[in-house]
């Protein structure tokens, strides 16, 4: 299996977890790394190479900061152009249908704040639901998403064991909600 996986970090530099998490999957050879963030620091996404390189894997990954309740801005656009209708969605949009795609996603909100007991009112589950359902029109095996909360907290032993099944997440998980 090939897997995609799309790091979206504005500032990787001075990231601990994404880029730990990044790094951990550097020596895995069937897994590509793509760097929204590299690649179009002007926004200016080439649509082409983009479905190319989705096409040329079975599994997408999209690895991101949770930035309010939802992704940073660049993966935003990059689903507003690169799944485009006749193409990803509509009529003959069946290009990534009967992939996997998978989120991997940090907060800062501890696992507590995200129930709806919690401070964000509301669970990751729920808050994840646009991609999931975004998945769901693309024809997509939407995985059970990988999540660190509390990451403030998160000490360097524990960021190792998450980063260790983090890698197991991307190259083995097959859990599918949808
Ligand atoms: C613009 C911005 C928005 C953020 N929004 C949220 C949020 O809605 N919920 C949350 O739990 N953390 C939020 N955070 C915290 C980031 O998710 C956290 O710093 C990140 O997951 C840490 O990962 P890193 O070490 O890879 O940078 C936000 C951070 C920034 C800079």
């Amino acid at each position: 299996m090939k897997t995609l996986v799309i790091v979206t970090h504005p500032n990787i530099e001075n990231s601990r977890i994404n880029k730990a998490w990044m790094q951990a999957l550097q020596n895995e050879s069937t897994v590509t790394i793509h760097q929204l963030y590299n690649a179009y620091p002007d926004f200016k996404i080439d649509v082409a190479k983009e479905q190319e390189l989705l096409m040329e894997h079975d599994r997408i990954v999209l690895q991101f900061p949770f930035y309010w309740y939802s992704s940073p801005s660049l993966l935003k656009e990059w689903f507003d152009v690169v799944l485009s209708y006749g193409w990803a969605y509509g009529e003959g949009g069946d290009k990534l249908r009967g992939k996997e795609l998978g989120l991997a996603v940090s907060t800062f909100g501890p696992e507590q704040s995200y129930q709806h007991s919690g401070y964000n009112r509301y669970t990751m589950e729920e808050l994840l639901k646009p991609f999931q359902a975004t998945s769901n029109l693309i024809g997509t095996k939407f995985m059970t998403p990988y999540i660190l909360n509390g990451v403030m907290h998160v000490n360097d032993e524990e960021l190792a064991r998450s980063t260790t099944d983090y890698v197991k997440f991307v190259t083995t998980q097959t859990v599918t909600v949808s």
